[in-house]
């Protein structure tokens, strides 16, 4: 055992040295930061490298800023692609997440008939999106049904495949409102073997678990880069396979970044992932995403992986011993996101009584996860998620102030 067990208590701190990877973190001296699943907080190296460029575009200028730091920006390619099994020309940096998704749909060409097929627990914004190509293009929604133990049934959902051929399958790994992990790389076994399109939101699982795009085998996958990854606001990325880049899918809108206008008449799509993104860049978030993808590669995603889903899992026992207290989390593996609701509080009012104590946290709504919530019976609960930089000690604090508010 290293020297800052004492600190930390016993648990899975010894896979990392805790206590230098706190020292990295300002944030984690001001507040208990349980959210991660919101946003996680910046390592001192992340920080630097984007001050370092937004003092370098002041001082010379934001396009000379760009060039100089050419072979860093092309670093952000090579450390996502490091991060997720990938070519760096199959990485498209994006804003978010959401606009990572958005652009990926809008290059599938959607005749009225085809069916999505996705999950009862994918993110809130994906399903908006799958009904807006409904009303759209007459799409057909389809919500392949849930196992008995939580998350979603993959034979059930191989069967709905061969049944429907849709023309796209979607998949949230883990989605924002529950601690489910989802089989993903099960799912994408059955597409490839269908040839189906599969698009997978990583967008919590990314600096959480190893995250293997063959692996997985995903045509498409999505990110933000602020959550787990630890990486900056306003940054995410697209992972565009080659199998899709070659049957020559692209944007609806396609800039001047993204497309060669050869003649007035004319344009043709970059051959890499570029296609998918637009000209414009915050360059200070692009190297932030780079040194965040970076210095969770050198922290370990195993190591990760392995620590931050044990202490969401002391989490979720304490508060699972509290009376008037309900943990939500169903499913066969769960990760960092423990979701509760508790009697005798309105949403607000106990969101607030945590930020009095310096504890960070989220609220979801019925609204985030209709089907998820309303099969619980739940119309808001509160998300707390820890990251490896968290101690059990800090985890023990929160069971004891929650118990407290519970009282
Ligand atoms: C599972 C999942 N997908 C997508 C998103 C959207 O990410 P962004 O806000 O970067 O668009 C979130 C954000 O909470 C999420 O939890």
């Amino acid at each position: 055992m290293k020297e800052h067990d004492s600190a930390t208590g016993p648990g899975t701190e010894s896979l990392l040295d805790v206590l230098a990877l706190r020292a990295d973190t300002p944030g984690s001296e001001k507040v208990v930061h349980f959210n991660n699943a919101g946003c996680g907080l910046l390592a001192k190296p992340v920080l630097k490298t984007m001050l370092d460029h937004l003092n370098l575009e002041a001082g010379i200028g934001g396009y000379e800023a760009a060039a100089a730091q050419a072979d860093e920006v092309a670093g952000f390619y090579r450390e996502i692609a490091a991060l997720i099994n990938a070519r760096p020309r199959n990485i498209a940096f994006a804003a978010s997440a959401t606009h990572a998704y958005s652009t990926a749909l809008s290059s599938i060409r959607f005749e009225p008939g085809d069916v999505v097929l996705t999950t009862r627990n994918d993110f809130i914004s994906n399903q908006i999106a799958f009904l807006s190509l409904r009303k759209r293009f007459g799409v057909e929604v389809v919500h392949a049904p849930d196992a008995p133990e939580g998350g979603v049934d993959v034979d059930a959902m191989a069967a709905l495949m061969r049944a429907r051929r849709p023309k796209l399958v979607a998949a949230t790994h883990i989605p924002t409102n529950s601690g489910l992990v989802q089989p993903v790389a099960g799912i994408g076994r059955h597409c490839r073997e269908l040839e189906l399109l599969y698009l997978v939101d990583a967008c919590q699982s990314v600096g959480q678990y190893p995250v293997d795009v063959e692996e997985i085998g995903a045509d498409l996958l999505t990110s933000t880069c602020r959550k787990f990854l630890r990486g900056p606001r306003g940054s995410g990325f697209l992972f565009v396979s080659d199998r899709f880049l070659e049957a020559g899918h692209e944007p609806l809108f396609i800039d001047m970044h993204g497309a060669r206008w050869n003649a007035p008449g004319e344009y043709e799509a970059a051959a890499s992932a570029a296609r998918f993104e637009e000209w414009e860049f915050p360059y200070a978030a692009v190297l932030g995403c780079a040194a965040a993808a970076k210095y969770a590669r050198e922290v370990g995603l195993e190591a990760i992986s392995r620590r931050t889903p044990a202490l969401a899992a002391r989490l979720r026992e304490g508060l699972g011993d509290l009376s008037g207290v309900q943990v939500l989390d169903r499913g066969p593996e769960l990760g960092a996101l423990v979701t509760f609701s508790i009697k005798g509080w309105e949403a607000v009012p106990f969101k607030e009584a945590m930020d009095a104590r310096r504890i960070n946290s989220a609220l979801s709504y019925r609204e985030f996860a209709q089907f998820d919530f309303g099969d619980k019976d739940v119309h808001w609960c509160l998300r707390l998620s820890p990251h490896y930089y968290n101690t059990e000690r800090e985890v023990d604090d929160v069971v004891a102030a929650v118990a407290e508010l519970a009282g």
